[in-house]
């Protein structure tokens, strides 16, 4: 079944300059990239993302990596989809505790886990369908995807100060 996965470099991966190793193993899934952004998160927007673990002991901790507190305020989106993406992804990321996977995956290869036992493992990946939604339109716009009707939308206008090119 064709679906979407979000794909997150976070800052550790982008602070020791792993993205394009990182990309170079994720094309080997020969999924589509159909969007892709760097972007600061937000105390709210990590928060959300790492909703589902707000009674975590470790909550705190991985909500200040995702906003790159402890390395550099990047992190890059992105949107893979084709048949089966989720697991995919998944399987190219590795297990989720870097000591347990693979050295052969990019968590196995890059990931490490921290003096106060936070896994700091250079990459996030949706774990199932449902997470995959959430995630991605939490990250991005429906405009910024470049698949029509991924999931509904309605007409909306938005009225704020933004910044142009002179
Ligand atoms: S659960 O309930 O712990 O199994 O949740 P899971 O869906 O696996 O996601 C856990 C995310 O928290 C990050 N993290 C840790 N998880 C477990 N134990 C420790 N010590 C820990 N430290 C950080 C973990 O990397 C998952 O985030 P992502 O971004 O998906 O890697």
């Amino acid at each position: 079944m064709q679906e979407p996965t979000l794909v997150i470099i976070k800052p550790d991966g982008l602070v020791k300059s792993l993205t394009g190793n990182i990309l170079t193993k994720l094309s080997d899934s020969h999924l589509v990239i159909v969007a892709a952004k760097m972007k600061t998160v937000s105390r709210d927007l990590a928060e959300a993302h790492y909703g589902q673990l707000h009674d975590k002991p470790f909550f705190e901790e991985i909500v200040r990596y995702l906003m790159g507190e402890s390395h550099t305020k990047r992190t890059m989106a992105l949107v893979y989809y084709g048949e089966d993406a989720i697991q995919r992804v998944r399987k190219i990321c590795g297990a989720t505790n870097p000591e347990e996977a693979d050295p052969a995956t990019i968590r196995g290869a890059y990931g490490r886990i921290t003096t106060k036992g936070v896994y700091e493992n250079v990459i996030h990946a949706s774990s199932n369908k449902v997470d995959a939604e959430r995630e991605i339109k939490l990250w991005f716009e429906p405009d910024e995807i470049l698949i029509d009707n991924l999931y509904p939308t309605k007409d909306t206008t938005k009225s704020y100060k933004t910044r142009a090119w002179v």
